[in-house]
């Protein structure tokens, strides 16, 4: 049995932002262009979800269409590639105005997060299959967080254990997740964030260490590492 029949009867979609430049992490190509070990960041994260999605739409760079579409060739499941926009918000809507009419639940990946394991995405979808509306991978904060002013001066000092840090795939039924862009207020970093303007409860699983977000050149140098490791 394969894990598309064993949820027989929910049809489920991922959405890949993977149209951002990368200005963190720097070099010739937009970040999910780039490769990790041989092989590119979109084409990971894409591999990483395809096995539990009966759709995925991909968002990129403006001119990359082309070269998503040759990436992710011979993906498990069918790939629609569209031109995302100049917000990660943006791409999201992109993306969710071409999903499937059938689809039912939809989970949001960053390009970004090329190693996120299996168990994550199963937990995201079993929560939603359980009757959740919105569902986060969280992980305790292990550093401690503190307001700074514009001059560098503490100003206070978060408590940590109230505290989580959110990866991705965030899952959602698909009329929240289209009911929460329509009414988006203002730009945010993820989509559970407009879900929780809506007064929506947001559901957390545990997330994983290396669902980590590859942002700067050190990233790189850990998940090839990490990969490394597993050869
Ligand atoms: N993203 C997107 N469209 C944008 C901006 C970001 O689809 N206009 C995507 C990125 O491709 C990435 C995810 O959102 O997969 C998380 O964003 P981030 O890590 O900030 O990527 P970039 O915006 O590309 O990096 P930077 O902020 O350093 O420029
Ligand atoms: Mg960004």
């Amino acid at each position: 049995m394969t894990e598309r029949t064993r949820r027989a009867g929910i049809s489920v979609a991922a959405i890949i932002p993977a149209a951002g430049s990368g200005q963190r992490l720097g070099g010739g190509s937009p970040k999910a262009f780039q490769p990790l070990a041989g092989t590119t960041l979109l084409r990971r994260s894409v591999n990483a979800v395809a096995p539990y999605v009966d759709v995925i739409v991909v968002a990129v760079p403006t001119a990359w269409c082309e070269v998503a579409s040759e990436i992710l060739v011979g993906t498990a499941c069918p790939v629609i590639v569209v031109v995302g926009g100049a917000t990660r918000q943006e791409s999201v809507v992109a993306a969710l105005a071409i999903l499937p009419p059938e689809v039912d639940v939809v989970l949001v990946h960053d390009a970004a997060r090329p190693l996120v394991p299996p168990t994550v995405v199963t937990a995201v979808l079993a929560e939603l299959q359980a009757g959740a509306s919105a569902v986060v991978p969280a992980l305790p904060v292990a550093d401690t967080l503190k307001y700074v002013d514009a001059a560098g001066q503490v100003v206070g000092t978060l408590d940590r254990t109230a505290l989580a840090a959110i990866q991705t795939p965030q899952g959602f039924r698909r009329d929240i997740l289209e009911r929460a862009h329509r009414a988006a207020p203002a730009v945010a970093t993820d989509d559970a964030a407009l879900v929780e303007v809506l007064g929506i409860p947001v559901l957390t699983v545990p997330g994983d260490p290396a669902g980590f977000k590859i942002t700067t050149p050190y990233d790189v140098v850990l998940a090839e590492a990490l990969l490394g490791r597993d050869a």
